[in-house]
């Protein structure tokens, strides 16, 4: 196993009081300026794994790729303890973040009370890399350090969280390949969701065999993209 080699990204403050982090070779902001907590809440829970419908006890598999700052994950976590729901939850990362950087990194707006969970976000990036981690008895974590388009696994994820940076600066991620390979990932019936809306991603996603529908955005953006890999019984 490789050697995690961290990454020492800058904190930015967004518009709803809640931090980012700006990647530093890529140049790019891991959530929207506009507001990170309300951006990962509207997409990732509210419009994504909410609308997942499992019989009660089953373990909700997700899949995110990039685990970036944790919100996401803590924004799941926070959900599994509210709607007591099972979750196992994979996140692929290819730029760990520095746990420096997770210390001074905060979520907390008026709309959240992310402050009163701030030991989830740490225990999420201080534990072990590369094998499942109990952080509580309902909430499974699975940090994989690698690369997406290489992630391999049998489990049939129900949800994929696509959270990459823009189609302008990883085209890769966007392709025909890479969403043939998502729709391979999901179980039947499993949903992709990203902040994504462009044309051609909706298009490549359909190429690849999803059914696309747009949802309304968070703030100042008009849609996001959520796609279904339907059963064969359907
Ligand atoms: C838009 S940011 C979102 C981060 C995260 N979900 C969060 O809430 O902070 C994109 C993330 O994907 C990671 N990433 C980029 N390319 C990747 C790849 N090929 N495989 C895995 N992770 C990747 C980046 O390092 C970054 O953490």
């Amino acid at each position: 196993m490789s050697k995690i080699k961290f990454h020492h990204p800058k904190i930015h403050k967004t518009e709803d009081g809640s931090d980012t982090l700006m990647h530093s070779e890529q140049q790019e902001l891991y959530h929207s300026r506009f507001g990170a907590y309300t951006e990962g809440q509207h997409i990732f829970i509210n419009h994504g794994i909410s609308r997942l419908n499992l019989p009660d006890q089953h373990p909700i598999q997700v899949l995110e790729l990039g685990l970036g700052s944790g919100l996401n994950a803590l924004l799941t976590w926070v959900y599994s303890d509210q709607h007591n729901q099972s979750i196992q939850y994979s996140s692929i990362e290819k730029y760990p973040v520095h746990p420096d950087i997770i210390s001074s990194i905060h979520f907390d707006t008026t709309a959240n009370q992310l402050a009163q969970h701030r030991d989830k976000l740490l225990q999420i990036h201080n534990c072990d890399w590369n094998q499942w981690q109990e952080l509580s008895p309902l909430f499974q974590l699975q940090k994989i350090y690698g690369d997406f388009e290489n992630h391999i696994s049998d489990q049939g994820y129900h949800i994929i969280y696509y959270d990459a940076f823009a189609p302008e600066a990883q085209p890769d991620l966007w392709d025909e390949t890479a969403m043939a390979h998502c729709y391979d990932l999901l179980a039947d019936d499993g949903i992709w969701i990203s902040y994504c809306a462009k044309g051609y991603v909706k298009r490549n996603l359909r190429k690849a065999g999803f059914e696309v529908k747009a949802l309304p955005g968070p703030p100042r953006k008009r849609e996001i993209t959520l796609a279904i890999k339907k059963g064969l019984n359907k």
